[in-house]
């Protein structure tokens, strides 16, 4: 079985990936992991991410240790990722790996932005989670409370809506649901409920394929 789960930052895709991954023993991929360690890639290398052909040979290079680096969590980086994730190049480069990931047995949980359109658009079960801005940097202000970092949530408010504006207005793979994918607004529910609701949809799909194959 794969699990697509698309969705905008903060939206509690990851968190709603990692607890589907762990219900049903799947494999789990953060793919936004991918577009940030090429970010990271370039940062540390001193290139501008603007250099579309420096991004395209970033993504190329990346290789499994990148992926472990903790400051892929930082916000520069996934500003560097929305940016280096809009060139055609770069997600060329991390489809392959995308692909064989969710090719594995037993299946996978995949979450990003181009998961049910792009990179498994057979998956079983396509999920599309939302929030609204407002309560999507409320999250990351807390987050960032939680570790004792400063926190202006204006500035945050306002990268959210600057990522969203790229992401769903590129060219290529924007974030939009697939015609298939079931919308979860996790706006008003906490991790344990939206968990629920997605547990109750996936059961949904499962019992309409078994009776579909029998019948
Ligand atoms: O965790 P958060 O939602 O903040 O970000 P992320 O999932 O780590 O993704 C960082 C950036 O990578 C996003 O803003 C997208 O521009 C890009 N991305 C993408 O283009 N396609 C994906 N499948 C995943 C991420
Ligand atoms: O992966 P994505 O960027 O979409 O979001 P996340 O990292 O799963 O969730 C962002 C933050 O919101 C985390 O701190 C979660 O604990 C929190 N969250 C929440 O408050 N309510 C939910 N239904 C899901 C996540």
């Amino acid at each position: 079985m794969i699990v697509a789960i698309d969705g905008p930052a903060a939206s509690g895709k990851g968190t709603l990936a990692r607890r589907i991954a762990a219900h049903y023993g799947l494999r789990h991929l953060d793919s936004g992991v991918l577009y940030r360690a090429v970010a990271l890639r370039m940062i540390a290398q001193g290139q501008d991410l603007a250099d579309a052909e420096a991004a395209a040979r970033a993504a190329r290079d990346i290789d499994p240790a990148d992926l472990e680096d903790p400051a892929l969590r930082s916000r520069r980086t996934g500003e560097g990722a929305s940016i280096v994730s809009a060139v055609p190049a770069v997600r060329a480069a991390l489809l392959d790996f995308q692909r064989r990931f969710a090719a594995e047995p037993p299946g996978a949980v995949i979450d990003g932005r181009d998961i049910g359109t792009v990179i498994c658009p057979d998956a079983e079960v396509k999920l599309f989670v939302i929030a609204s801005a407002e309560e999507r940097a409320r999250r990351r202000a807390l987050e960032l409370t939680n570790r004792g970092e400063p926190v202006d949530e204006a500035a945050i408010l306002a990268d959210i809506k600057a990522r969203d504006d790229r992401d769903m207005n590129r060219l290529t793979a924007p974030l939009k649901p697939a015609d298939d994918a079931v919308l979860v607004d996790t706006t008003t529910l906490d991790a344990e409920t939206a968990f629920l609701a997605a547990v109750a949809v996936i059961e949904a799909r499962l019992t309409a394929g078994r009776t579909a194959a029998s019948g």
